[in-house]
């Protein structure tokens, strides 16, 4: 192939290049894949309705999440053991959402060590926000541990993931036999404490120990850090996610990974932000793959979006150089939309700019 223009492209060059189990892992999702496949259609069957002579001097498309800048809305998802994709792993993705000035969301599953991530991007003096993913474990003096070290080395608020308190059924990864490459690791875990990442569904007794709001309560009281809940896909959900003090909630089906035959994650944005009401931020994932699709959730009211698979796709493809033009693509392209709808800043966007379902 030429030159990826495209996610898409770079999508396909990946597949080319990765065995079949790695892809597995990497870019399948749950079941029938169902819900992996409709969060993308999704946000290609919403249609755009620009305006035209608009006022377009001194655009961009800066944000302001939580108090700190983005120099576009978006972040890099958590995904676990970036190694398997690249022998750099999160150290690429880290360096390449971090010049480009986004933000980057690391696994508590990350293959190489949070402190050496966070000495990374605080290399950049551009960087956006830098978070840690949180998966509650079974024991909360190793919670406590790992968000203690979190703070130490300055991330800057805590992505509490509440939606996979097992595995989904992975039946790809299964069917392919996947396991982690040797070398490989949750490195900030203690040795046999990671979720098994090909394993089967009730691994380890998870569901014992699924975390509840009560938990939500605990991780509060011994953190500073802002705690945004990513996973909300139920309005009632979302308004106890405000009761309950989160800083922000993240409308995510987790790529399509844990339940299938979930609605797509365009579908449930609207509801969410409606039942938030203005009192947090909300962030969406899944099947982000054009600048439009950027721009839509940002018209359906969510503050930013994360992008996952797309990254793991460049960093297959070039390493933090495969990143950063990944991510390079879909902010340009956003740009580009953002103009041709009439629109000078993120501000600008909202429901009117969506030809409304009929
Ligand atoms: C993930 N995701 C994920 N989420 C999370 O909270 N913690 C994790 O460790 C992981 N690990 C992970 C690994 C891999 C290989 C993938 C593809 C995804 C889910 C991720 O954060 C995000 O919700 C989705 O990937 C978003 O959908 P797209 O952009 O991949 O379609």
């Amino acid at each position: 192939m030429t030159e990826p223009v495209t996610l898409e492209d770079h999508e396909r060059l990946a597949k080319e290049r990765m065995a079949p189990d790695i892809w597995a892992y990497l870019c399948g999702g749950a079941a029938d894949e169902i819900t992996l496949r409709d969060n993308r259609a999704a946000w290609q069957r919403l249609q755009l309705r620009p305006r035209v002579l608009c006022q377009l001097a001194g655009g961009h498309t800066r944000r302001t999440l939580l108090g700190r800048e983005l120099a576009h809305p978006l972040l890099v998802a958590p995904m676990a053991y970036q190694r398997v994709a690249h022998p750099q792993g999160e150290r690429a993705s880290t360096l390449a959402a971090a010049v480009m000035g986004l933000g980057y969301v690391l696994s508590t599953q990350a293959s190489v060590p949070m402190e050496e991530v966070a000495r990374l991007a605080h290399g950049e003096a551009a960087r956006g926000p830098l978070w840690f993913q949180l998966y509650l474990q079974p024991d909360r003096g190793l919670t406590q541990s790992l968000v203690a070290r979190a703070e130490a080395a300055g991330y800057e608020a805590l992505v509490l993931t509440v939606d996979a308190p097992v595995q989904g059924s992975r039946d790809q990864e299964r069917r392919t036999g996947f396991q982690l490459p040797p070398g490989v690791a949750a490195v900030n875990l203690p040795d046999g404490v990671a979720m098994s990442a090909g394993g089967p569904g009730l691994c380890g007794g998870l569901a014992e120990h699924a975390p509840t709001w009560e938990d939500l309560a605990w991780l509060r009281s011994v953190t500073r850090l802002p705690i945004l809940l990513k996973g909300i896909t139920h309005p009632d959900d979302a308004r106890l996610a405000v009761e309950h003090g989160a800083a922000g909630v993240i409308v995510s089906n987790h790529g399509g990974r844990t339940l299938d035959t979930l609605p797509a994650t365009a579908t449930l944005l609207p509801e969410v932000v409606a039942a938030v009401e203005g009192r947090l931020p909300v962030l969406v994932d899944g099947g982000v793959r054009r600048g439009t699709d950027v721009l839509k959730a940002l018209a359906l009211g969510a503050s930013a979006v994360l992008v996952g698979r797309p990254v793991l796709h460049g960093l297959a493809n070039a390493g933090a150089a495969g990143v950063a033009q990944v991510l390079r693509l879909i902010c340009d392209e956003l740009e580009i939309a953002m103009a041709l709808c009439g629109c000078r800043t993120l501000e600008e966007l909202g429901p009117a700019h969506l030809q409304p379902r009929s």
